[in-house]
This record gives C-alpha cells, sequence and structure tokens, in this order.
C-alpha cells in the first residue's frame, strides 16, 4: 500500500516522543506535568448556564461561518484591542486555531510562484502545524531560527531574495510558543513591507495574544492599520483556548482581507467543520467579556513574578514577555528533561521536540520548554525542583 511521501520525514509528534524518553523510567518524586500547554486556570462562569440555555442548539447544523452575533462579537473585540474595524465578511468562526492555521494554508498557498515551488517560512522552533500545513500543500516548508541572537523571532528579512520571491506564506506566532517573545510594532510592520515586497501573505499566530507581563502585544491587524498595509497581506488567527481557559471547547477565529477570506470560507463550507451552535453561544459571551481575560491574565503575571524569582541569575533565562511558557538554556534539552523526571518526577518538554534540524543545527536543543500551567503552589514546587536539579540549589 502506498502511501503520500511528503509526510514520511515528519518526526513523531512532541508528546508521544516524551513519553517514549521518559515511561520508560520512574518518576524521582510526586509527578508534575510541565510539559503541555493546556490552560488550569478556572474557566469562565457564564459557560455552564450559557451552554445549557442553548442545548437545543446541538440538535441544528450549525453555521459556517459563525452566527451573526458571534461574528460581532469577534469584530467588538478586535476594535477595541486593535482599533481595526472589520466587516463580518473578514471575519471566520474557527474549531481553535489548530484547524485555521491548517486550513488557511490549503485555501490560500498557490500551487506554484513565478513558476517555482512556493515556500512556506516559518519560525524554528514553532507550532508544529505549520510545517504539516506546508507540506500538505506541496510547499517547501523553510524553517528560519529563532534563537536568542534573533530576539527568539525569526529574521525573514535576512533570507536570500532567491527564497523570498518564493514564499507564499509566512508564519509567525506573537507572543511565540515557546519563547514567549513578542513581536513588536516595528517587527510587525517589517514583515509586511517584506511581504509587500516580495509578494506573500503573513498568517499571524496570536494565540497568546492576551496574557503578558506588562503591556498588551500589538498585533498583526493594529500593524496593519497603521501603516495602511494591504488588507491581503495578512490573516490572523485567535483563540478562546489561553485567553479564556477554555481548550477543549475549540472556539478561535481567523480575521483577514476579504478576498483571502472567501477562499478560507469556501474552502472550510467543503471540508471544514463548524463549531456547534451552543458552543457559538458561549464564545460570543467570552469575546464580549473582558473581566475573567483580565482575572486570567493577572495569575499568570504572579506566575511570572514568582518565576523570576525562582530563575533570577541563572544565566541566559529571561521570562516570557508574553504566553504561558518558560524556555529554560540546558545544555541538552532531552538529557536534562530525562533528569528532571528521574530525579525530581517534574515533567518538562525537551526543546528540539519543537525544532527542527537545519543543516546540522537544531535551535532547540539547548532548551527544556515549561509550561506555567499548574495551580501556583504546584507549579512553584516544580520551578523549584527544577531548578536544583538542573542548576545546582538557588
Ligand atoms: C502557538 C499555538 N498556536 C495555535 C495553537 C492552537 O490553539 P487552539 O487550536 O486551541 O486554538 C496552540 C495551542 O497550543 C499554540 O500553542
Amino acid at each position: 500500500m502506498a502511501f503520500p511521501e511528503r509526510f514520511s520525514n515528519l518526526p513523531d509528534y512532541a508528546f508521544p516522543r516524551l513519553r517514549k524518553l521518559l515511561d520508560t523510567h520512574a518518576p524521582g518524586g510526586e509527578p508534575i506535568a510541565m510539559t503541555i500547554g493546556e490552560p488550569r486556570h478556572p474557566m469562565p462562569d457564564f459557560v455552564g448556564p450559557t451552554l445549557a440555555a442553548h442545548l437545543d442548539g446541538f440538535s441544528v447544523y450549525p453555521p459556517n461561518d459563525g452566527t451573526p452575533e458571534l461574528l460581532s462579537a469577534i469584530a467588538g473585540w478586535i476594535s477595541r484591542r486593535y482599533g481595526a474595524e472589520l466587516s463580518p465578511d473578514r471575519i471566520m468562526a474557527l474549531n481553535g486555531t489548530r484547524e485555521g492555521l491548517f486550513n488557511a494554508c490549503i485555501a490560500l498557498c498557490p500551487e506554484t510562484k513565478r513558476g517555482k515551488p512556493p515556500v512556506v517560512l516559518m519560525p524554528n522552533p514553532f507550532y508544529q502545524v505549520y510545517a504539516v500545513a506546508a507540506l500538505a500543500v506541496g510547499a517547501e516548508p523553510v524553517y528560519v531560527p529563532a534563537t536568542a541572537a534573533t530576539g527568539f523571532l525569526p529574521d525573514y528579512a535576512g533570507l536570500p531574495a532567491e527564497i523570498l520571491d518564493r514564499v507564499t506564506l509566512a508564519y509567525l506566532c506573537s507572543p511565540a510558543n515557546p519563547q514567549g517573545a513578542v513581536a513588536s510594532a516595528e517587527y510587525w510592520a517589517t514583515l509586511l513591507a517584506l511581504a509587500e515586497k516580495h509578494d506573500f501573505t503573513v498568517l499571524a499566530d496570536e494565540c497568546y495574544s492576551e496574557i503578558w507581563r506588562t503591556a498588551p502585544p500589538p498585533g498583526a491587524l493594529e500593524v496593519a492599520k497603521a501603516t495602511g498595509s494591504d488588507p491581503e497581506r495578512v490573516f490572523t488567527f485567535h483563540s478562546l483556548s489561553k485567553r479564556s481557559n477554555l481548550p477543549g471547547m475549540r472556539s478561535g477565529f481567523v480575521a483577514g482581507g476579504a478576498g483571502g477570506m472567501v477562499r478560507i470560507r469556501q474552502l472550510r463550507a467543503f471540508a471544514g467543520a463548524p463549531l456547534p451552535l451552543p458552543i457559538q453561544r458561549v464564545s460570543e459571551i467570552a469575546w464580549a467579556d473582558e473581566a475573567h481575560v483580565t482575572a486570567n491574565r493577572a495569575l499568570y503575571q504572579d506566575k511570572f513574578r514568582e518565576a523570576d524569582a525562582i530563575f533570577s541569575g541563572l544565566q541566559g533565562f529571561s521570562c516570557p514577555e508574553g504566553g504561558f511558557f518558560l524556555w529554560l538554556p540546558v545544555e541538552d534539552g532531552e538529557a536534562a528533561a530525562l533528569k528532571a523526571w528521574q530525579e525530581t518526577g517534574v515533567r518538562v518538554l525537551p526543546g528540539a521536540y519543537l525544532s527542527r534540524d537545519v543543516a546540522g543545527d537544531n535551535p532547540g536543543k539547548g532548551y527544556i520548554r515549561v509550561a506555567l500551567v499548574a495551580p501556583k503552589e504546584e507549579m512553584q514546587r516544580g520551578l523549584i525542583r527544577l531548578r536544583d536539579c538542573l542548576y545546582g540549589r538557588g
């Protein structure tokens, strides 16, 4: 039986790979999971009652694009957060951003660019769906290092013109998973100008946008508006998973230029899974409410302060500007993850499981990713054990 060749070199997904690494060894203490980016703060109070009030919505097929009420709630949020006014035809509800990040690539990536195979840019390390999406459309994924030397964001402008001229799409994650770097307004403006110059589209993964340390990260839509960029150059992806602690509800949206949105909507009308109606009702309320988001952010900000105190003085450590991961420098991420598990019971993810080898170099190899999602006391215990185990007592 033949299978597609284009997926044959994919590594195992990070979490089965981690289980293979750790699960044949006993934990050295009470297990503490700091691997997956699954929020564990409470979900908002209105979820249960709203779902209950709209249960009958499960008996009908939901509207593909999102109900008018949901699209209007999202447009209101975009306007308040980014000062950009988008008509509903420029927004579509998603079953979480992951499927949107995948489907948008299928909908927007042409088969060739200037007669050559297309290139899709992504940071390295990165959220893994970007690479699979590029491979699915037969594009060449180009993994661009996002390291301490580049401020943990990819330097797309530094690529050779020969590559840039083949680029159809560029993914950018801000705040970045895993490093927590935030793209400044200047960074976005430079990227949008590069997209204009080389005729490509930016897919902005901003699902951590509401979890920040000192100031709200500037958004792609906000910068596109301020710089007067062509609206077709940028599509942004947002989610309730992190903002509202609802990862299991699977609710997000994509917003961008009207022309590209027609393509995304068309593809999802045929092949997408629309968001169940009761979930659309809950989402509508979630996008309209900021109080729960502010309270959630305060919990993370408290955790950032705690992490700062625990790791202060550690060379190469900087607490994230946004998101909820620590990206801790170690000699070898796999060895460090195994040591932490065997000696302390803390589970963390080797950085290399989120990045690719390029020319023999893997920018994630010397890191572990630590999720700050557990309740504060548990997180504190985990971080102190990690510090003592991997870096010697503080
Ligand atoms: C960078 C990044 N993008 C997208 C997603 C997908 O989020 P969701 O599909 O839950 O909206 C995640 C989830 O962990 C993520 O870390």
